[in-house]
């Protein structure tokens, strides 16, 4: 006997149960990996970032040539009615295909409408004041060279995780390094901290993290300098600290790199800083 799943779901201009969803086996996404996503944290009913997220959203779309069905507003309109009750923290998930066509080929479908699918995903935050950090290694980047886009093709993030699940240390960190320096993890954004300023990789060729976005705002009302450099190797590897930012992990402390602690080895005081002010912008 399957798991029915009836959590709100909309899909395609109609809202109805996750397992209503139908989606073609030629839709584009499925075959090709061909679509854009999003992911939206909420708190107690209130979107966290919600018009970035959106404004990501549909600048990803413009970018590979989809046409955004709703504006900035309606995104978050649509998504709404998905949110499930009761519920403290969940991640609004929206995912926008280019369509079905009924055949395979590469080149743009010749009349499709993109295929929307919204759902949420309840979550628990992982990461509290009494966190005590998380390991990360480092690894080449394996991903293709337009990361500033938040496409479902993620084979190259994919195996990163997998590396580390491969290596017997699953829930530790990959630390993304492209050409000597420390760009990025899998599913993250990345931060270090050395004699009291910060650096974090420049939006170039990076996700502009929502997350990120709002750290470096904290940052900046806490008077904390704050470089947009991606860290050498050698940089990285001397830093005081080190924690690594998404939607669903808030700000994640890692306390050493490839088996050697970063700082004491134990979370630091400008995370702690950062940490406490994200919180109070939970609703
Ligand atoms: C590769 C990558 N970098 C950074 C992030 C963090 O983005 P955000 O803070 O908007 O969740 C993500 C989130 O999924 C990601 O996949």
């Amino acid at each position: 006997m399957t798991n029915k799943n009836n959590s709100p779901a909309f899909f395609n201009g109609n809202y109805m149960t996750i397992d209503q969803v139908a989606i073609s086996p030629f839709d584009r996404g499925f075959l090709l990996g061909d679509s854009i996503y999003e992911v939206i944290p909420v708190y107690n009913g209130t979107m966290l970032g919600g018009e970035k997220h959106c404004q990501r959203l549909l600048h990803g779309l413009h970018a590979v040539g989809i046409e955004s069905p709703y504006t900035l507003d309606g995104w978050q309109d649509v998504a709404a009615p998905v949110l499930l009750e009761g519920q403290a923290a969940q991640l609004i998930y929206i995912q926008v295909t280019r369509g079905a066509e009924q055949v395979r080929k590469h080149r743009f479908p010749i009349a499709a409408p993109p295929t929307v699918l919204i759902f949420s995903i309840a979550f628990s935050p992982s990461v509290s004041e009494l966190y005590p950090g998380c390991a990360g290694h480092l690894q080449e980047d394996l991903r293709w060279q337009r990361c500033s886009l938040k496409s479902t093709s993620l084979m190259g993030n994919v195996l990163a995780y997998q590396q580390l699940y491969s290596d017997g240390v699953a829930n530790d960190e990959a630390l993304l390094v492209r050409n000597d320096r420390v760009v990025e993890a899998p599913s993250s954004n990345l931060f270090m901290a050395k004699d009291g300023v910060i650096f974090t990789p420049p939006i170039d060729n990076i996700l502009p993290g929502v997350t990120r976005a709002l750290v470096i705002d904290i940052a900046e009302d806490l008077g904390i300098n704050m470089r947009e450099e991606a860290p050498s190797i050698e940089l990285f590897k001397s830093a005081d600290e080190v924690w690594v930012t998404n939607s669903m992990e808030e700000l994640k402390p890692i306390i050493s790199i490839d088996g050697r602690p970063v700082g004491e080895g134990v979370p630091g005081e400008i995370w702690r800083q950062l940490f406490e002010s994200f919180q109070t912008l939970k609703g």
